[in-house]
């Protein structure tokens, strides 16, 4: 009876086992020590050992299961994505690594287009990379449809060109708090977002074409972005809704530095840029369509604070924009020649320009300072009152020095010689002249 029923079972038992073999013989991601994998199908990797090292991949051992929802690091100290990761991984939504001390992502290792026509309505990855340092985001590395890219509080050490690159139905590219050092040209290149928002965080050199045929549909925003040099033509971005830059401390911008064609009002405010460059402002303007229908928009350039600059620095497309300036503190001192330099820029705008005022230490208004100081009047009048001292001065050292001569000559005439021989002074006149009528009386 026992044996019978042993019987029956064996052929099941034999399939399991050798399912059990050969899962033992390729093993998952799921099985690597660091990692797990939960009932949601994600892929979760937390490292606790230091100097751990993860490398994704496609197939072979350990690769990532072909269920993956999710892929999520944290705490690891190397995480590699060797190429084509992600490209079959149909039920992936989420990426997100965290606290990861060396990230490299190889050529398309997170390229994801499993379906052939892109819709809005197909579902899209949502790229994560928190407190992290990216060594390497090769060419290519990121492509097909991509629906958030966040990246925060990391350091990007190389942008590949083309990094970012041929990406579909992406609503939001965030780059908050980031340092970025080695960025390539393109990188990037040619697609399409809701929103592209760079905030905080520091960059050396952004280059040419760093954001580069790239269609932003609603929000072009830098913020608080300490940036060393902007290359001109570092963004060329079409069709913005809104284009925001604001409280950036930008060493130098050159010329055509924002290559933007906007569908609505550009602001440019309460940033420090202190060398800009002539044509800093020229790139922006105002897409066709907008321009026929709602006319030309404003570009307002908004309490900036701004060092070697010229009037020919803020030059703009007057076709397609009106220039609004206001709050604008030139980091030079006030002088009638620097007005006469700017006073174009004033009559023209309604807004207030102001000069560094070395006696008092503080910004004032250019117009105040040229009413009280410049103009034709002003400078002969100051020329008068200079050349006025100057004779009264003249005038008074010459009546002193005759009165000091007079005095002299006066002393000199009222020495007198005595019968006995001996020389007496003004001051002893009186005395002397009462003992010589004492004399002639009793002669
Ligand atoms: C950021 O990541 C590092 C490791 O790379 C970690 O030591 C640190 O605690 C993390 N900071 C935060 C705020 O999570
Ligand atoms: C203006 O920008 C500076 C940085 O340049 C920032 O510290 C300050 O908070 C900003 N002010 C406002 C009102 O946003
Ligand atoms: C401003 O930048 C230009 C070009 O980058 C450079 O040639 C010039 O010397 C700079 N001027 C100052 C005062 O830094
Ligand atoms: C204007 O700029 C100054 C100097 O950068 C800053 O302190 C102030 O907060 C700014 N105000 C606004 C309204 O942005
Ligand atoms: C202003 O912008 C329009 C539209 O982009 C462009 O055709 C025109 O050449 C620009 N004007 C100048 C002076 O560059």
């Amino acid at each position: 009876m026992v044996r019978m029923r042993c019987a029956t079972w064996w052929p099941l038992i034999a399939f399991l086992l050798t399912r059990t073999f050969a899962q033992r013989a390729v093993p998952t991601a799921c099985e690597d020590d660091a990692c797990r994998c939960d009932s949601f199908t994600r892929l979760i990797c937390h490292c606790t050992r230091e100097y751990e090292e993860l490398t994704l991949r496609p197939d072979g051992a350990y690769r990532v299961p072909s269920t993956a929802t999710a892929i999520i690091i944290e705490g690891c100290e190397r995480v590699i994505f060797l190429s084509d990761t992600i490209r079959n991984l149909i039920q992936l939504r989420t990426i997100e690594l965290k606290n990861v001390g060396y990230v490299v992502i190889s050529e398309r290792a997170l390229a994801w287009s499993p379906y052939p026509r892109d819709s809005e309505i197909d579902p899209g990855i949502s790229i994560k990379i928190i407190n992290s340092t990216v060594n390497e985001i090769s060419s290519y590395a990121i492509q097909g449809h991509i629906n958030d890219i966040l990246i925060s509080d990391s350091k990007m050490i190389t942008l590949k060109p083309y990094a970012f690159s041929s990406l579909t139905g992406v609503k939001n590219i965030e780059l908050t708090n980031n340092v970025f050092k080695n960025v390539e040209i393109q990188a990037f290149k040619k697609f399409t977002t809701a929103n592209f928002i760079m905030r905080g965080g520091e960059a050396k050199t952004l280059p040419s074409r760093f954001v580069s045929d790239v269609e932003v549909t609603n929000l072009f925003r830098i913020e608080g972005v300490n940036i060393d040099t902007l290359s001109s033509l570092t963004f060329l971005v079409s069709l913005p809704k809104r284009v925001l830059i604001e409280n950036n401390i930008i060493r130098v911008l050159e010329g055509d530095s924002f290559h933007i064609t906007s569908r609505g009002p550009v602001t440019f405010r309460n940033n420090t840029v202190s060398n800009i460059s002539k044509g800093a402002f020229f790139g922006f303007t105002v897409d066709r369509e907008v321009l026929s229908v709602a006319g030309r928009q404003e570009l307002l350039i908004d309490n900036n604070t701004m060092s070697t600059v010229m009037p020919s620095s803020l030059v703009y497309n007057q076709t397609t924009l009106s220039r609004r300036i206001d709050g604008l503190n030139l980091n030079a001192k006030c002088s009638c020649r620097l007005a006469e330099e700017w006073r174009e820029v004033l009559s023209e705008q309604g807004g207030i320009v102001n000069c560094w005022y070395d006696l008092e230490g503080h910004y004032i208004s250019l117009p105040t300072f040229v009413d009280s100081r410049c103009g034709s009047f002003k400078q002969t009048f100051w020329i008068f009152v200079v050349v006025g001292i100057l004779f009264v001065t003249l005038i008074a050292a010459i009546v002193i020095f005759f009165i000091v001569r007079r005095e002299n000559e006066k002393k000199k005439k009222v020495q007198i010689v005595l019968p006995d021989g001996k020389t007496y002074r003004e001051t002893e006149f009186h005395i002397v002249v009462e003992r010589a009528e004492l004399l002639t009386t009793d002669l």
